[in-house]
């Protein structure tokens, strides 16, 4: 299927011990938050915003092929207020003859946020995946570096407009095991596989150094509208480890297992750090696997996401929170990994209650809660 091929996660994700064990959480909604019926978080976010002092952005995915529409007209009007194009602003879709820019489906994304009032972010300008046919090509390092890549970067960022709220410039450029100590070059990831191999058979890479990151990042600035925010967006990151030091856009595809997501206080060292440099951070791309469908894991998924927003909203220089595939039956994990907020006939789970949950207690000014995700011999919610 080819939203699913078109996720935007190379085929490694943070380590997946899938242990059949899962703790006894505790969560927001066992303390009287609503655990069914109608979710109002797009009615929460403007007092989520007034307390951050900032628009706070939370949404998901979004593509104008995807059915049933008539859900997503529902869903991105009362819980997601943010919508970022799953395949629609990629390089194969905006670039799809060299020079000719096709800004069609990532338009129709933007219009379909605007026309509910919602925002859109960008994703993404620079990706080894999901490259036109045409890339790579019989091209110099110079013409690559100095001409394609400033050229796209240019006609889409440019293209979409200043209310674009961020944007990828580069995606998944840095290796799993990048370590502290390595050249730049070093950290880079599937450099081969980058667009930088001549057609012409040899199969020589052009890129020698960081100039096709630099390219693409200094277009973007020229580019951008003033508020716009720019990220290295890369999975496997969150902790604290030499590649999340080179990101701040934190993809965050996740398992419901022990060492299968980062906890809420490396989180909120993370974002600290990056804080302390004047630097924002994000989650961009949040979903969790489950081993099963079953109710325990359900609330440890509900746990779980419980604890990334809190960190995201109790951190300073954290607004954006992208859900990646709004429904299980969409999501690139596949229907059995039951990895997002909704079930794969659209309905409710229990993590998107404790989502509402965690958002009215942060807008009714609650202190921050405890690491629930440990389980409840480390942490029991109540409701202050
Ligand atoms: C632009 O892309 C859209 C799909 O998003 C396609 O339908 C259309 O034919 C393309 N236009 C051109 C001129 O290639
Ligand atoms: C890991 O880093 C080493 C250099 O230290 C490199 O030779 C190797 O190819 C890298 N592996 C991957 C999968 O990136
Ligand atoms: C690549 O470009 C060079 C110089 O323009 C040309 O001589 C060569 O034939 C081209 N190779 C291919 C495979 O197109
Ligand atoms: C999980 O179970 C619920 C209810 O039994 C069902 O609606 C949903 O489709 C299931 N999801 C998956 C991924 O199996």
């Amino acid at each position: 299927m080819a939203s699913l091929i078109a996720s935007s996660v190379a085929a490694t994700l943070l380590a997946a011990h899938v242990a059949q064990a899962q703790p006894a959480v505790s969560l927001l909604i066992d303390t009287g938050y609503a655990s069914s019926g109608p979710l109002h978080v797009a009615s929460i976010l403007p007092a989520v915003s007034a307390r951050k002092g900032q628009t706070f952005h939370f949404g998901s995915t979004y593509d104008t092929t995807e059915a049933p529409q008539s859900w997503f007209d529902t869903m991105f009007e009362s819980f997601f207020k943010h919508v970022v194009s799953e395949n629609g602003c990629k390089w194969d879709a905006t670039e799809p003859e060299q020079g000719v820019s096709n800004l069609t489906e990532c338009q129709a994304c933007h219009s379909f946020a605007t026309a509910r009032g919602n925002s859109f972010r960008g994703h993404n300008t620079f990706w080894h995946q999901q490259m036109p046919a045409w890339l790579p090509g019989n091209f110099t390092a110079s013409e690559l570096v100095g001409n394609i890549i400033p050229q796209h970067v240019k006609q889409e960022i440019g293209g979409m407009g200043p209310s674009v709220t961020s944007w990828d410039v580069v995606n998944e450029v840095v290796g799993d095991n990048a370590t502290t100590g390595m050249t730049a070059l070093q950290c880079v990831l599937s450099k081969a596989d980058w667009p930088t191999v001549t057609a012409d058979g040899s199969g020589i890479p052009l890129v020698k150094d960081l100039s096709f990151i630099y390219a693409a990042f200094s277009t973007a600035f020229a580019t951008a509208g003033p508020n716009t925010r720019l990220a290295v967006n890369d999975y496997n990151t969150g902790g604290q480890d030499a590649k999340t030091e080179l990101a701040i856009g934190f993809q965050s595809h996740l398992t419901a297992a022990v060492g299968g997501f980062y906890t809420k206080s490396e989180l909120a060292t993370t974002f600290s750090t990056l804080a302390k440099l004047g630097v924002e951070a994000m989650i961009t791309e949040m979903d969790i696997e489950l081993a099963t469908n079953s109710t325990a894991f359900l609330r440890y998924q509900a746990a779980i996401w419980g604890d990334y927003l809190d960190a995201c909203l109790y951190a300073s220089n954290c607004n954006e929170f992208i859900n990646w595939d709004p429904r299980d039956d969409l999501s690139w994990r596949g229907l059995p990994a039951a990895a997002t907020l909704f079930d794969g006939e659209g309905n409710p789970k229990p993590a998107a209650y404790e989502v509402a949950a965690r958002f009215e207690n942060f807008a009714a000014g609650k202190p921050e809660p405890c690491s629930t995700s440990s389980g409840t011999s480390v942490c029991k919610l109540s409701r202050h």
